[in-house]
């Protein structure tokens, strides 16, 4: 196994705090199929209406970025983001709520903005229920504004018949 200093980029790893040869405590890795349960898993734990594990095969087929941040325990975190045609589109971004708040979202969402820029995204689009204001507040501190919005787009958190609008968000690529 290489250390992870010597780890290749093109391997998905980026190291959230590297201290020489030693593992990092949490770290960014592609994600796998066989992350999947424990991905889901995060999604229910985090969301009234997470995706599915269908969803997320579909993502890795499709050739989404879909990365985790892990520790040597458990996956912490997910984010899935399309890139093409200069653009770049969040499809999810979750965090364990055991471990929000404490930077871990901003800091996985940040990289693949990184990422997506290195693909030649110049803008980055996302739809956000009007209600979730943790998740408005993180893409508003990163320069996301409203470009506009799309009515009764999510079933209502707890009836679904209750639906709710999304709010399309963006910003121009890369961040400062
Ligand atoms: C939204 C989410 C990804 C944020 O991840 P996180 O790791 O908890 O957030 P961070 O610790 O990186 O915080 C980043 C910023 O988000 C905002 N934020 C996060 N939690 C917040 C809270 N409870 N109240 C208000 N703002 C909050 C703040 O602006 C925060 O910056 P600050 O700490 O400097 O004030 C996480 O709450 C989550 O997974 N929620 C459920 C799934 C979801 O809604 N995903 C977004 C779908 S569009």
């Amino acid at each position: 196994m290489l250390p992870w200093s010597e780890v290749p980029e093109r391997a998905g790893f980026t190291m959230l705090s590297p201290t020489n040869n030693t593992p990092p405590a949490f770290f960014v890795r592609s994600m796998r199929a066989s992350d999947l349960d424990h991905v889901v898993r995060n999604e229910s734990a985090a969301y009234e209406n997470g995706w599915n594990k269908r969803i997320f095969v579909d993502c890795l087929r499709a050739g989404y970025l879909c990365w985790v941040l892990a520790n040597k325990q458990q996956i912490v975190a997910h984010g899935v983001m399309s890139v093409a045609i200069g653009e770049c589109h969040l499809l999810t971004l979750c965090v364990n709520p055991d471990y929000q708040r404490q930077g871990f979202g901003r800091r996985l969402f940040r990289l693949l903005l990184e990422r997506a820029y290195k693909l030649d995204a110049r803008e980055c689009f996302l739809e956000v229920r009007a209600s979730n204001a943790k998740a408005i507040a993180l893409y508003r501190s990163l320069g996301f504004v409203q470009i506009g919005e799309r009515r009764n787009y999510y079933p209502g958190a707890t009836v679904a018949a209750d639906r709710e609008d999304a709010l399309i968000l963006s910003r121009a690529l890369p961040l400062p």
